[in-house]
Formats: structure tokens, C-alpha cells, sequence
């Protein structure tokens, strides 16, 4: 009986302090049940009528209830405070919320990356101008005009940019612009590394229309292609691990001769083609993975930099800086690299 008489009242105070909209409401309310002549209060008049056994039960059952409706009360109060009077909880010492913190893009990360293994064999990075004159990205590295291979760039001309002797202004298509900057800038040993934005009209899973290369060049006496083959063993070794390595095929470049692909060995089968189960490797198909090209700079090229052929020579090689950063992590999409998705971001 009693016991259900407590169990009531605390249900009755608790319906009471959810429904109350105030402070001042939720004061009554503790007023009428735990106050000196409370409801709770009343009903511990009945005490010296009981049993010693029952007044121990009883008194730990009052307390309990006492215990649960302040509680109950607290609570309401606080969240009544702060929707009533935010202010009071306002503490200016309290420390901030940190904002997160994030971290180098990928892109950046990977351009830092090749940059401080050329540097360590003596390249030097630079930088020319992303709104080029056509002669440094294509007058000059002998295409002629009109000639089809132009059509390969697809480059963004800008409307109503002239030069009188260097032709129309373009977005670079590629880092070769900077080979001629170089050469008018320099004289050899040339040692150069020129990381920049290329812009081309290419849209899809693997071409951007703004997307990075890393060009080298370099032109000293002497420079053959025995230099150019140890400069991507080296580089591929230090980018992709200590088991890679460089294969050059014979191809076709306007500012090259002779030109070539290059290839680097392929990580699961290592330049076999086949796995060691006979199985023919998924990831290359044949042992090798293109890269990009490269070349022994055409004479004709170094003329247009005011150097002497006859006493100079050099190789160059220009490459996206995508390509082989999707490579190293197997990406099979280059459009992640430019979505800015936090998601794909911070697994780097
Ligand atoms: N510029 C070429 C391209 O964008 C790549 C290239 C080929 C760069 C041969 C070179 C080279 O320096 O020697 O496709």
C-alpha cells in the first residue's frame, strides 16, 4: 500500500516537471513534493505507526524517490537555462572547439616528393609562365604550323593574345615550354626540372583538362643516352622502390631525336608479364607500365635556345604527375584528385 503510494507520487512529480515551460514552474513543483510540508513530507507521517523492520524499507524507499525527483528536477532546470538564459552559461574560459586540421593535397605531396629526388642529383626546380607564347610550346620545338601533332595538345588558345614574334598566347599544353625559358636563361651544365599546370581539351578518366607535368632537361657536353636511361632507373627506383625499372621504346616527338616511351617495370610481376602461377598479370598485361616520354633534345631545339649543337647535347623527359602518383597507389580514376572529396582526401 505505501509502497504504491510512493511509487505515484513519484510518477505524479516526474508528469509534472516534462510538462513544465519555466523555472518558476519547476520551483512549485519541487516546493510541492520535497518541500517542508510537501507531499513526500506528509506521507513520513506515518512512520512511528510502523513496524522497526518496515521504517528501514520505508525510509530507504522515501529517500530513493527524494534521490529520483531532484534529479529529475535537475535536469529540466538545466535545459530550461539554457534556452531561457543562455548567457550565464557563456565562459570565456572554457577552452575552443579545435578546428580540424588537414593536410598537403595529394598532388602537392606527390611534387614535393619528385622534387626532392631530382634535387638530390642536382636538378633545379623553376617555373615559366603558365600563359605561354607559342613559340615556347610549339614554334620553337619544331612543329610546324598547321602540322597534325598539334591536334595532340588540343591547346587552349587565349582570345586576342598576340606576340609579334613569338605568335599567339596559350595556356601551356606542356612542361616543354620551359625547355627554351631554360636554355635563353642558363648556360650548361643545365640541370632543370620544371613542374607546372598544363592545360589541354582532354575530359575523362584519366585526362584533366588542368592537370600537372614534371619536365626534365638536361644539357651538358657529352650527354647521351646512356645519362637519360641511369636518370629514370634512378628516379623509378626512388619513387616506386628499390625493385623498379626504366625500359625506353623507340617513338616519335617533334623536339626529340631520337625519341622515346618510357616504361616502368610492373610492380605484381616485374617486368615478366606472367605471375608465378603461369597466369598472365592483370595489373599490365605485358611486364611493363607506360609512363611518358623523353628524348635527346633535337639540335634544332638547342639552336632555338642559342646553344651550339656541335658542342652541346642533352636529353629531356616530361611526364603527368598524376599518372605516376596514380600509379604508386593504384588510382584508377584522375577525376578523385581534383574533387576535393574529404573522404578520398584524408585516407592520405
Ligand atoms: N611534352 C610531351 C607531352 O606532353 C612529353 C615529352 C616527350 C616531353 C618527350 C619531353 C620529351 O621532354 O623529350 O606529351
Amino acid at each position: 500500500m505505501l509502497k504504491d503510494q510512493i511509487t505515484n507520487l513519484k510518477n505524479e512529480a516526474i508528469g509534472q516537471i516534462l510538462e513544465a515551460k519555466s523555472l518558476q514552474e519547476l520551483e512549485e513543483i519541487r516546493a510541492r513534493f520535497l518541500g517542508r510540508s510537501g507531499k513526500i513530507n506528509e506521507l513520513t507521517q506515518v512512520i512511528p505507526q510502523l513496524t522497526e523492520a518496515e521504517k528501514g524499507q520505508f525510509g530507504r524507499l522515501i529517500n530513493e524517490t527524494k534521490k529520483t525527483i531532484t534529479e529529475v528536477l535537475q535536469q529540466a532546470q538545466d535545459k530550461l537555462q539554457t534556452t531561457e538564459r543562455p548567457e550565464i552559461f557563456f565562459d570565456p574560459t572554457v577552452p575552443g572547439i579545435q578546428p580540424p586540421l588537414g593536410h598537403l593535397h595529394l598532388i602537392t605531396q606527390a611534387i614535393e616528393e619528385i622534387t626532392a629526388i631530382f634535387e638530390k642529383i642536382g636538378f633545379r626546380r623553376v617555373r615559366y609562365p603558365e600563359v605561354e607564347w607559342d613559340w615556347y610550346a610549339f614554334g620553337g620545338l619544331n612543329f610546324p604550323e598547321n602540322h597534325p601533332a598539334r591536334d595532340e595538345w588540343e591547346t587552349f588558345f587565349v582570345a586576342n593574345l598576340y606576340h609579334g614574334k613569338f605568335g599567339r598566347g596559350l595556356l601551356t599544353p606542356h612542361t616543354s615550354s620551359g625547355q627554351l625559358r631554360e636554355m635563353e636563361n642558363n648556360r650548361p651544365p643545365i640541370r632543370m626540372l620544371n613542374i607546372a599546370k598544363c592545360y589541354r581539351r582532354q575530359s575523362d578518366i584519366s585526362h584533366a583538362p588542368m592537370f600537372y607535368q614534371f619536365e626534365g632537361l638536361v644539357i651538358d657536353e657529352n650527354i647521351n643516352i646512356t645519362h637519360l636511361k641511369g636518370t629514370l632507373d634512378y628516379f623509378f627506383k626512388s619513387y616506386f622502390g628499390p625493385d623498379r625499372q626504366a625500359r625506353i621504346r623507340p617513338y616519335h616527338f617533334q623536339f626529340t631525336e631520337p625519341s622515346f616511351e618510357v616504361d616502368v617495370s610492373c610492380s605484381e610481376c616485374h617486368g615478366a608479364g606472367i605471375l608465378a602461377s603461369g597466369e598472365v598479370c592483370r595489373v599490365c598485361k605485358n611486364g611493363w607500365l607506360e609512363i611518358g616520354g623523353a628524348g635527346m633534345v633535337h639540335p634544332q631545339v638547342l639552336k632555338n635556345g642559342g646553344l651550339d649543337p656541335q658542342k652541346y647535347t642533352g636529353f629531356a623527359f616530361g611526364w603527368g604527375v598524376e599518372r605516376v602518383l596514380m600509379m604508386k597507389y593504384g588510382l584508377g580514376d584522375i577525376r578523385l584528385l581534383f574533387e576535393g572529396d574529404l573522404r578520398f582526401l584524408q585516407q592520405f
